[in-house]
């Protein structure tokens, strides 16, 4: 008997401003999951980006490029939606520390109450990540500090493009 199944779709949300290796480590566990993950950058009006939306779509398609299983995209509104709106009924998300969890638990209880068929599946990086956030890289190169290892090389060198140009 030959079963036929749905392509199980993820949708991995976040700002990705930049994407970290903690990031990719995640997208990579999440692409020998599921049939196709979709790295899914936030359109944020309100907050003051170092990278457009854009730009973080680029970079995430380049180091990415050659994985057909990893697609990149953006989306506004509600993550529910977005979600329903690509047949996708898995969010992933990355757990890094038990600092996380409460305002994971919130999105993900929320996010079930407004649509119980997309479960959040919750994964651990690698132990090596699990201080890494966006924030912190941003912050580091800021002022200085060598984030090499932390984020991919193209986003060091978009960083280092940035540092230049402002
Ligand atoms: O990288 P981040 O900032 O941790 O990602 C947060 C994100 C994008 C997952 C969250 O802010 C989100 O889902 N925003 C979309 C608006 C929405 O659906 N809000 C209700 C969440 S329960």
């Amino acid at each position: 008997m030959t079963a036929t199944r749905k392509e199980r779709i993820a949708i991995y949300p976040g700002s990705f401003d930049p994407l970290t290796n903690g990031h990719v480590d995640i997208i990579a566990r999440g692409a020998r999951l599921f049939d196709r993950i979709v790295i899914a950058v936030l359109r944020n009006i309100e907050k003051q980006p170092l990278f457009s939306v854009e730009e973080r779509i680029a970079t995430a398609r380049e180091v990415f490029r050659g994985q057909p299983n990893v697609e990149v995209d953006a989306f506004d509104g509600l993550l529910i939606d977005y979600a329903r709106e690509r047949n996708a009924s898995v969010i992933v998300r990355g757990l890094r520390a038990v600092s996380d969890f409460e305002y994971e638990m919130q999105m993900a209880l929320m996010n079930r109450r407004l649509h119980p068929d997309v479960e959040t599946v919750f994964m651990m990086p690698a132990e090596t990540y699990t201080y890494l956030s966006s924030r912190l890289v941003k912050e580091v190169f800021a002022l200085g500090g060598d984030v090499t290892g932390l984020v991919p090389p193209l986003v060091e060198a978009r960083l280092r493009e940035k540092g230049r140009a402002g």
